[in-house]
């Protein structure tokens, strides 16, 4: 049988399509389709867009999942995570103007923070005892610093090349993220045999 597995659009649906090629796992090049086999048919995968990902493994349209560890945090949702992999790895960021420094809002003001990703920075500033006011954006976070519309931003680094390009500079490095094979719980339960010998499939060739 062929498992169901979610991938997100975007720069991280490359990195895994030439990961998962390199294993003789080869999908075909991304059109408009939205759901695919690879070569052998052993993965039927469907394909989402990135923040969606955990809406269709928490409801067992796809029973697996790759995704970074920022889109499972931000979704709440509760799944087995079965394999950690060495490519995507990336930075949550506080972000700001270059030059700028928290001192200058004073110590009781409120942090205005833009970000992709508001459960992450509400949680984490409240750990803190650090009041803050979330600008819930969806893209081009590192517009907001340069435009006026929140001096920092919560956002993921990569290379820094956006940061860079944008003028702003990393103020404090927060966590760091990686890609995840997760599954519906369910569903492994189910098919455990079968995501067993694709994990360690994943694991031996890693
Ligand atoms: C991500 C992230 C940063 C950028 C960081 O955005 O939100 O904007 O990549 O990468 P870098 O450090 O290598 O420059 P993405 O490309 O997903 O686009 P988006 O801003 O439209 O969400």
């Amino acid at each position: 049988m062929s498992l169901t597995l979610a991938l997100p659009k975007g720069r991280l649906f490359l990195q895994v399509q030439e990961y998962l090629n390199q294993r003789g796992l080869e999908l075909p090049p991304l059109g408009r389709e939205l759901v695919l086999t690879d070569k052998n048919e052993t993965l039927r995968i469907l394909i989402v867009k990135n923040s969606d990902l955990p809406v269709y493994v928490s409801h067992g349209i796809a029973g697996l999942g790759i995704c970074g560890s920022d889109v499972i945090y931000e979704s709440g949702g509760a799944f087995f995570e079965l394999h950690e992999f060495s490519f995507g790895a990336t930075r949550m960021c506080l972000a700001a103007k270059r030059g700028n420094t928290r001192e200058e809002e004073g110590p009781l003001q409120r942090l205005r923070v833009a970000t992709k990703f508001p459960v992450f920075t509400r949680n984490f500033f409240n750990s803190r005892g650090i009041p803050v006011e979330i600008i819930k954006l969806n893209g081009s976070v590192e517009l907001a610093p340069v435009l006026g519309l929140a001096p920092y931003i919560v956002d993921l680094v990569e290379t820094g090349s956006t940061l860079e390009a944008n003028g702003l500079e990393i103020v404090e490095e927060l966590e760091n993220i990686n890609v995840k094979l997760i599954a519906n719980p369910a569903y492994y339960k189910i098919y455990y045999k079968d995501i067993d010998a694709f994990v360690r499939f994943l694991k031996e060739n890693s």
